[in-house]
């Protein structure tokens, strides 16, 4: 137990009150506002942040159990200045429009390009083996965690497109 997290590559003590959740770790005691609290319930996606290259909903776990893991929000996958690859196609597809999902889509959708990448998981089901290329049903299929009320799900999915080419 190192009892530290790391968080876009700065190591932070973990919450004195193990109830925290890690969403409100990164918002409240962080100050990284960009992870959205949406459902607080595992519903909407809109929380997702990645550990250990992995993506999950920062609602649903508490900052104590990742003593030791590398968590990866919005704030640290680029800057206004140099915006990641994908964050360069949302703004170009206008893949958003109030923007409250759009960290928690860029997260999950960077996470999801590396998962095609490994070709994981290995024990999909039969549509989502073989050659695992990014096609547009493949994309909508493995961003389903991730909801947009406003409904720009086919813009997401042509910036996520030109990235996954
Ligand atoms: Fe975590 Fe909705 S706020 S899934």
């Amino acid at each position: 137990m190192s009892d530290t997290i790391s968080v876009n590559g700065e190591q932070h003590s973990l919450p004195s009150d193990p109830r925290t959740s890690l969403l409100d770790f990164l918002r409240h005691d962080l100050g990284l506002t960009g992870t959205k609290k949406g459902c607080d319930h595992g519903q909407c996606g809109a929380c997702t942040v990645i550990v250990n290259g992995i993506r999950i909903n920062s609602c649903l776990t508490l900052a104590a159990m990742h003593d030791g893991d590398e968590i990866t929000t919005i704030e640290g996958l680029g800057t206004p200045e140099n915006p990641s690859a994908l964050q360069k196609a949302f703004l170009e597809h206008d893949g958003f429009q109030c923007g409250y999902c759009t960290p928690g889509q860029i997260c999950s959708a960077t996470a999801m390009l590396q998962e095609i990448a490994n070709n994981w998981p290995s024990d999909a089901s039969e549509s989502l083996e073989g050659e695992m290329a990014a096609t547009g049903e493949e994309i909508r299929e493995r961003m389903s965690g991730n909801l947009c009320r406003c409904g720009a799900y086919a813009n997401i999915v042509a910036a996520i497109s030109e990235v996954a080419e």
